[in-house]
């Protein structure tokens, strides 16, 4: 009885807390929307972009739907899943899989050394004033009021710790996080094969790769095209079950996909590309800002054409997400000896149309975390009630080279979800000129088929409008867009 009270308290306490995050959430955007000055998106002479009709267009499937249906993992997949779990005891496994997945969710990047050095200088600044200068400080007084500091900035700033990924660990992230991580990764390999068929992965760099996510949901996404997955992760345990897996949870059975290659250490020869590297939920791992701008570039001067960075949809993801975005485009170079190391040319593909600084960072002091939704399905080994899950997530696609002029390269981002109105849709956008836009449309003003489409949209797909006469033009040069 008094059991079941606390546990209907929790779950009160987390609706209410999902309440107050979503009503916040509503209100940053009315603010930040609130500074969109025009509308170029609403304008009358706004339709449906004429390349994309043909005998078979349908409103629901339109061509800038990239959002997949509920995510499941294969079968074979499911299979080892759970004759690897098998060997542990699972149910006393479920409390450490709930705080490992909530560690996850919450987890910052760790504060560095001189942010942490300003902080304790601000710090003593106000502790030293409330006292008179005149009267010289004993040593007890000195060290007590070192003390203090001390307590203060623990309290105050976040503790970064790494996560070991010993045995244990590694099947309660089995257990909380792979089908979700599936799923986002499921979404974003689709997304770039919807949008260039021609594109085959013949060899993909993951690093982080943990349980192997990306070769199931490569595999999944391009079946059998992929020659070589280079899977580099510093845990022996995460390879070890990730190798598990593929031998259908039995380590005496033969791998079923024959291409994946495990190192603990990436591969050094310069020479050697791939034409898709990725790190997935890895760079918050990672300890300081350095080692995070290191593994981008590396990963960058590894591929021949896509990188793909995959966070956590909270604030923290997002902005890690954009510290990668911004470092590849030159919008922000780091300091200090990294500071003149000359990148690649590059420009993100997906989910921006743009390669100007993030609008919903830069236009006002609120941010609001740029992510996407993925519907999948969870384990059924967690024993949950709910069959379907929402997966929230922050990614970007970078790409060498120039931005094509693909028709696809006008239309805009859906980036919350479609306001369905009696006889008219509020969307929320994200447009090719790097600005926000929140168009009013209905089918009187843009035509019956652009109308059914914005309404048949999801967040995170793009909204197949004819070419945008930009107000305002994106410019890497514009003085708010770069800050070196
Ligand atoms: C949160 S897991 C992500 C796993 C996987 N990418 C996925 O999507 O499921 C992070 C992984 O990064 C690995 N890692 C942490 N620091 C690393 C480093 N310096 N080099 C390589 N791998 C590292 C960890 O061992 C862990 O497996």
């Amino acid at each position: 009885m008094a059991a079941s009270y606390v546990k209907d308290v929790t779950v009160l306490c987390s609706y209410s807390q999902l309440l107050k995050r979503n009503i916040h959430r509503q209100l940053c955007i009315k603010l930040k929307y609130s500074t969109v000055a025009e509308l170029t998106v609403e304008n009358n002479q706004t339709t449906i972009d004429e390349n994309v009709k043909s005998e078979s267009f349908k409103h629901r499937s339109h061509p800038g739907v990239l959002k997949c249906k509920r995510v499941v993992l294969p079968v074979r997949l499911q299979e080892s899943i759970s004759v690897l779990l098998e060997k542990y005891p699972v149910h006393q496994l479920h409390g450490q899989t709930q705080f490992l997945v909530n560690y996850l969710a919450s987890r910052k990047r760790p504060i560095e050394d001189d942010e942490l050095r300003k902080q304790a200088i601000k710090l003593e600044n106000e502790i030293s004033t409330n006292r008179s200068g005149d009267i010289p400080e004993r040593p007890k007084e000195l060290k007590k009021r070192k003390s203090l500091i001390m307590n203060k900035l623990r309290r105050s700033v976040y503790h970064w710790q790494p996560i070991i990924y010993n045995e244990m660990v590694a099947v309660a992230y089995l257990l909380g996080r792979f089908a979700p991580n599936y799923a986002a990764l499921y979404r974003v390999f689709n997304e770039i094969k919807r949008r260039e068929p021609e594109f085959r992965p013949e060899a993909i760099l993951d690093f982080g790769s943990g349980l192997g996510t990306s070769v199931w949901a490569a595999e999944a996404t391009w079946e059998n095209q992929v020659k070589e997955y280079m899977c580099v992760d510093i845990s022996k345990s995460m390879h070890a079950t990730a190798d598990s897996l593929l031998r259908d949870g039995d380590e005496n059975k033969e791998r079923f996909i024959k291409t994946v290659f495990q190192r603990h250490f990436t591969p050094l020869s310069p020479d050697r590309k791939y034409n898709m590297t990725m790190s997935a939920f890895s760079l918050l791992d990672l300890p300081t800002k350095s080692d995070r701008v290191n593994t981008i570039r590396m990963l960058w001067m590894k591929t021949d054409d896509f990188l793909l960075i995959i966070e956590t949809g909270s604030r923290e993801g997002f902005e890690t997400v954009n510290e990668a975005r911004d470092l590849i485009l030159g919008i922000q170079r780091p300091s200090g000896k990294d500071k003149n190391v000359e990148l690649e040319d590059g420009y993100v593909f997906a989910p921006c149309q743009h390669d100007v600084s993030c609008p919903r960072k830069s236009s006002t002091d609120v941010i609001i975390p740029c992510n996407c939704m993925q519907d999948y399905q969870p384990l059924k080994e967690l024993k949950l009630k709910l069959n379907t899950m929402k997966e929230r997530f922050s990614y970007v696609i970078l790409r060498k080279g120039q931005r094509k002029n693909r028709v696809d390269d006008h239309w805009p981002r859906v980036i919350e979800p479609v306001l369905q109105r009696s006889s008219h849709v509020i969307c929320y956008l994200c447009c090719p000129n790097g600005q926000l836009e929140r168009p009013t449309i209905t089918a009187a003003k843009h035509g019956r088929d652009l109308y059914r489409c914005a309404r048949l949209s999801n967040h995170g797909d793009l909204l197949p409008i004819s070419h945008l006469e930009s107000s305002n033009p994106p410019s890497l040069t514009n003085e708010n867009n770069k800050s070196n």
